[in-house]
């Protein structure tokens, strides 16, 4: 044993001695001095303060789907509740996470958010599709639970919770937890499942053990200013990018944020604090017989129903809960036979204001039911049309004013008629930066970018586009863009030509859906540019989509497949798995709404 890799080496008198064994006896041996070496490095651990049943506590995941940051806070505050009980347990959010995985998870707990019609926010398509496909896999060894937040006021409620939820147990995982479901003002109905959810796992995965670090995601950077706390900004312009005659109001709208310290990175989205119009809150406060000095109990004690009506109630979006409570009492037949059917209620509570339907079904609500039943105002988000690295600490939108109309009357949307027509220039308004770590430009600049936008969907790319001149990027840029005319309706129409003229814009497709005899999309004109678009594909192009996610998405969503289908020569099935692996790697983002 003069060779012994030991030290200090084995005493030859043992090896001499272990020579004489028989096979059994050494056999035995080895197993004996293997468990008590096992036995004295457990010891040693909990000399250290770590209970060597540590190994054998139960994982958890807790896997976050979200679009605009609820969800993802609502499980980061799960996470940080686990941890101080010592649970062992893993962050992540489920556009980091590979959906194979499950199959090998112990406990996984969701929580997600419902986009689009029902659908799941961007991050958590690829999951939803996994438990949804041909593929999906047996899920016999997994508990779960779900937090499902969603909007009453969509005819989807939670859908996207409620798909994760059956399906995990479809497949055949243990339900540790009913689901919980929460509308938009979810905190306190999530504050109490986190309590709820912390005492089930402390009972079934144990206490003691040790947390994991957190699955390293996108490094934001913070400043004093958030959602919970914006940033009173100050208005520079409000320009329309529009003609007249187009019959809409798009504008370019440029904020400052001077002295705010926020930092935002291309393909976020800016929250914008709104307000109500005075003329909408004064013909609410008509209606139900007010004056808007009656004093009402608001979360943060009593404010007048004027006050409330303008900052903290959504009067544009109905709720189906608020037109069956306001029909009990409207002593009208006709709403009470609207509010029996499903499908005619949804298009009503889409298609009209809460002016409307008190225009519609008169009668007096007392100021403190009526703030009861109405959705609370919450912020909107535009997607940021500018990158700092050109425009500083301003930072721009493009935004498109939504007119309501009804009854041959017509008001703006909340916060679009604010930034589009209601504010001045030097007006003050709130905002925070929403980040979207899903919706990045490719890390090399050497990769070629696809960019479809049509109407506003435009705006991230122009944050794109000024990107990448300031980086000197040589990945090749095409942008698909439509909307209705050429004239007038071209969007930043003098930017684009000067990327092109610069030679940073290599492609570009136009989609004019009103000029001709035939309406032509977006989606019309990557068929039409099917052989190119594969090709781009095959040198690993990023293709990124932005703007309407009720038709718009889904149908550039269509033509994306066809194209893979027909010239990547694959049937429907494997077309499909193609784009989830693009999404997998972060080659096809989305950031619709
Ligand atoms: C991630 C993200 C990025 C976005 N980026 C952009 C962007 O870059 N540019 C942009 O312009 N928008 C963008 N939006 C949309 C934006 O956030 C707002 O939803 C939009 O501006 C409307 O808000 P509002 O407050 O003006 O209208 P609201 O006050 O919310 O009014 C519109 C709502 O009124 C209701 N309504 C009732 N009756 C009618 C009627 N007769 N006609 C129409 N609506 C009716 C509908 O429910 C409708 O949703 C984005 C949204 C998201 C989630
Ligand atoms: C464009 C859009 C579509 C939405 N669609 C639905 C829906 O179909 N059903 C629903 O319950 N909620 C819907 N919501 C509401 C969100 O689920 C809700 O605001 C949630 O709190 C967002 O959480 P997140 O920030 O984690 O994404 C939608 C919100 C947006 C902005």
């Amino acid at each position: 044993m003069s060779d012994s890799p030991f030290d200090p080496p084995i005493p030859s008198e043992l090896t001499v001695k272990l020579s004489t064994l028989t096979q059994e006896q050494q056999a035995f041996l080895a197993g004996y001095l293997w468990s008590e070496s096992q036995r004295r490095a457990n010891a040693a651990t909990s000399l250290n303060g770590v209970s060597p049943m540590a190994a054998q506590k139960r994982r958890i995941t807790v896997i976050s789907a979200s679009a605009s940051g609820n969800a993802a806070g609502v499980a980061k505050k799960l996470v940080g509740r686990l941890e101080a009980e010592s649970l062992e347990v893993n962050l992540v959010s489920a556009g980091s996470y590979k959906a194979r995985q499950l199959p090998k998870e112990d406990i996984v707990i969701i929580a997600t958010s419902t986009q689009g019609d029902g659908e799941p926010p961007e991050e958590g398509v690829p999951l939803h599709s996994y438990l949804f496909g041909k593929r999906a896999p047996k899920l016999d060894g997994l508990s779960f639970a779900v937090v499902a937040l969603g909007d009453s006021s969509y005819p989807q409620f939670c859908q996207c919770g409620i798909d994760f939820d059956t399906k995990l147990g479809e497949l055949g995982g243990t339900r540790l937890l009913d689901r919980v479901e929460a509308d938009v003002d979810y905190q306190a109905v999530t504050d109490a499942w986190i309590e709820k959810t912390v005492a089930k796992l402390t009972e079934v995965a144990g206490g003691n053990s040790i947390a994991l670090a957190e699955q390293a995601e996108e490094v934001v950077v913070t400043s004093a200013f958030n959602k919970e706390n914006p940033f009173n900004a100050t208005l520079l312009d409000s320009i329309p990018l529009v003609t007249e005659d187009t019959g809409r109001i798009v504008n370019h709208v440029e904020i400052d944020l001077d002295g705010s310290g926020l930092r935002y990175q291309v393909g976020d989205s800016l929250g914008v604090l709104t307000s109500n119009a005075a003329e909408v809150v004064d013909e609410v406060l008509e209606l139900n017989g007010l004056s808007g000095d009656e004093k009402i109990e608001a979360r943060q004690g009593a404010i007048n129903i004027r006050h409330a009506l303008t900052f903290q109630t959504d009067l544009n979006q109905l709720t189906p809960k608020f037109i069956s409570d306001y029909a009990s009492t409207a002593n009208s037949t006709d709403l009470s036979a609207l509010v029996g059917k499903k499908e005619k209620l949804a298009s009503y509570q889409a298609w009209t204001p809460v002016i409307g339907l008190m225009r519609d079904y008169p009668q007096e609500l007392d100021a403190q039911r009526l703030f009861n039943g109405l959705k609370p105002l919450t912020p909107r988000l535009y997607s940021i049309a500018s990158s700092q690295e050109e425009v500083g600490e301003e930072v721009h939108l493009c935004v498109a004013r939504v007119d309501i109309e009804h009854d041959k009357k017509t008001h703006s949307g909340s916060a679009s008629g604010l930034l589009c027509s209601r504010l001045e220039e030097g007006d003050e308004i709130e905002v925070f930066v929403e980040p979207n770590p899903r919706f990045r430009l490719p890390q090399n600049n050497d990769t070629r970018i696809i960019m479809i936008g049509p109407g506003t969907g435009i705006a991230p790319f122009r944050a794109f586009m000024q990107q990448r001149r300031a980086e000197n990027a040589q990945g090749k840029n095409w942008l698909f863009f439509g909307n209705r005319y050429f004239r007038g309706d071209f969007l930043y129409h003098g930017d684009w030509i000067e990327y092109r003229d610069q030679g940073l814009l290599h492609e570009f497709s136009l989609a004019w859906s009103r000029d001709g005899e035939e309406k032509i999309y977006v989606q019309d004109k990557i068929r039409e540019n099917a052989r190119q678009f594969w090709e781009w594909l095959q040198k690993g192009a990023h293709i990124y989509v932005c703007g309407d996610a009720s038709r718009m998405a889904k149908d550039v969503e269509k033509a994306i497949l066809d194209v893979i289908k027909k010239q990547g020569k694959k049937d429907e099935d494997d077309a499909v798995e193609y784009l989830n692996e693009l999404r997998e790697a972060n080659r096809y983002q989305r950031d619709v709404y």
